[in-house]
């Protein structure tokens, strides 16, 4: 028997005693024989000081331990690495893979029969994904649940949609520093994930389409009651699949459930980061997200929730609407409903119980959009052979044709530096250029995309400006803002060629961005690059690793040999 505790025995050459010093130990916790043979469900526990977002895990996990006790299971919580966006240095994205392969590697070292991971600040959810597809064990998700929303002045105000605007308008001389100062404690609070339609939640909701958390899961407030019940319902599932041994990720995430899951991100306003987490989930398994189906679909589904940045309303109103359920019951034909669930339901059981809630208007019906397309278009020209993204339903529909003359910034650190400088020569119609912030360049493709309108431009009112690079933008931004540019400039792609004053243009209705030089022109100046030497950052440790190893934006920016099938 090679269940609960008898799973995976230490390599001592003799199993009866392994298993013999496996109980020796665990027995020192107090534990009795009869609670050591129960099916095991492993909890992951991500609670940090440095992680306000997952301020309530140690709730959630407690909740959990009683629905798994009371469906007679034994819980077992275990730590992993937990990163928050804004305490991870140089950027969270750079250690998403790292939280993957310990998260992948605990759950398969230690005796357990289901797992219930527990995430939500944005590359956390992402990372438990990628490792319980590759663990292939029976997996329960808990996302930790958005924040309630923060009043200022009578305002409704979100995490971090706000945090930009407010930020932009102080930059632009529109509020002092003493109100600046009153808002910074006023944006959230309370413990969990971004309240607005950032990566967070974006996640959180792609999870639940996925089939892998209960519903109504990705919208609870985290501090609710409802959330507590939710984590104790969710640790009844998993005893009941550590029974059942199943469902594994393998039998959920199918090729609908990923298209569903695609539907969702387009019919959300999702982050931009979803494409990229989204892709790495199903690198990971025998299936793919095609940039061009996800752009086409993006064509047919309009986007149907009014959350910032895209809407007006924030996670709650989402949730007391009805949340994913209801979402997708609006999504009619649109959304696979045989795709199965981990209660072994399917979406059609899901959708069929899905609230009804007379005078809501943060979910909309199909005919009457926030916007008539999806949140996402995919990009492709002569700057990005392998595709760029950008987040129309969040930028100004007047640069989305556009032409502007290119001002240049070599890096992010290059573009904090001048950006600001009074005599730099760029104005409204210009198109703002950052290099060397992709997957390698940065590294770890930070959310610098959303560069800062110059101040002097903002201080004559300039709201929005194109802007175009290799990196990522934060979930909750907004802006005319073309990202993921692929190849990056550091792996030699076009951006690295980009000049001061070249032209370029963007044109979404026609899914293109170019440079406006010829082509023996840019020939020219590549064979003038130098070879990029490694770089001083890259050589040791994780650090080696990632820069050795990562893929780019249109692969998922996995590490090439933790793909479903290894190094290829
Ligand atoms: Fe954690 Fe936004 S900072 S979800």
């Amino acid at each position: 028997m090679t269940d609960g505790l008898r799973k995976g025995l230490t390599s001592y050459g003799d199993a009866g005693f392994s298993l013999f010093l496996r109980k020796v130990f665990i027995k020192a916790m107090g534990y009795s024989d009869d609670a050591l043979n129960r099916p095991i469900v492993g909890i992951t526990n991500t609670y940090s000081d440095y992680n306000p977002c997952h301020g309530n895990v140690p709730q959630i996990i407690e909740a959990v331990k009683r629905g798994v006790m009371l469906t007679g299971a034994m819980p077992m919580v275990f730590p992993t690495i937990s990163i928050a966006e804004s305490f991870a240095f140089p950027t969270s994205m750079y250690l998403r893979n790292l939280m993957a392969m310990d998260t992948e590697e605990m759950i398969r070292a230690q005796p357990m029969d289901a797992v219930v991971v527990i995430g939500g600040c944005d590359k956390t959810l992402p990372a438990q994904i990628m490792a319980a597809v590759s663990a292939d064990l029976p997996t329960v998700v808990i996302p930790v649940g958005p924040m309630v929303v923060g009043h200022h002045k009578g305002e409704v105000l979100g995490a971090c949609t706000d945090c930009r605007r407010l930020w932009a308008k102080y930059r632009a001389g529109e509020i002092d520093d003493a109100e600046i100062e009153a808002v910074n404690g006023r944006l959230a609070p309370s413990v969990g994930t971004c309240m607005v339609m950032g990566t967070a939640s974006t996640m959180a909701c792609v999870t639940e389409a996925l089939g892998l958390s209960l519903p109504m899961s990705a919208t609870i407030p985290a501090p609710h009651a409802e959330r507590f019940r939710l984590a104790e319902a969710s640790g009844k599932v998993a005893a009941a699949m550590a029974k059942a041994k199943g469902p594994k990720p393998s039998e959920l995430l199918t090729k609908s459930s990923f298209r569903n899951a695609q539907v969702v991100l387009q019919a959300i306003g999702g982050s931009t980061n979803g494409l990229i987490h989204l892709t790495a989930i199903a690198n990971r398994t025998p299936h793919r997200v095609d940039l061009e189906v996800f752009d086409k679909l993006g064509r047919e589904v309009p986007v149907l929730v009014d959350l910032k940045p895209s809407g007006e309303h924030y996670m709650e109103h989402f949730h007391h609407a009805g949340g994913v359920p209801k979402l997708m019951a609006q999504l009619g034909g649109l959304i696979d409903l045989d795709a199965k669930i981990i209660t072994g339901q399917t979406l059609r059981d899901v959708v069929a119980a899905a609230e009804e809630v007379p005078g809501q208007d943060a979910i909309r019906p199909r005919n009457d959009p926030i916007k008539p397309e999806g949140a996402m278009a995919v990009l492709h020209g002569n700057l990005a052979p392998r595709g760029a993204v950008i987040k129309h339903s969040a930028a100004s529909p007047k640069l989305l044709q556009h032409t502007g003359r290119a001002v240049v910034f070599e890096s992010v650190e290059d573009m904090t530096l001048r950006v600001d400088d009074p005599a730099l020569d760029v104005n409204a119609d210009d198109v703002l250029v950052l290099r060397n912030a992709g997957p390698k360049g940065a590294p770890g493709m930070p959310e610098a995309g959303y560069l800062p309108i110059p101040k002097k431009l903002g201080r004559a009112g300039v709201k929005d400006m194109v802007r175009i690079s290799d990196a990522r933008m934060s979930g909750t931004a907004f802006g005319t803002i073309v990202l993921h540019i692929t190849p990056e400039s550091a792996a030699g792609g076009p951006l690295g060629l980009v000049k001061n004053g070249d032209m370029i243009r963007l044109d979404v209705e026609k899914r293109s961005i170019d440079l406006l030089v010829d082509a023996a022109e840019l020939e020219k100046r590549r064979a003038a690059l130098k070879p990029a030497a490694a770089p001083d950052w890259a050589k040791r440790g994780y650090a080696y690793l990632f820069n050795e190893t990562i893929l780019q934006a249109d692969e998922g920016c996995d590490f090439d040999f933790m793909r479903g099938k290894g190094k290829r």
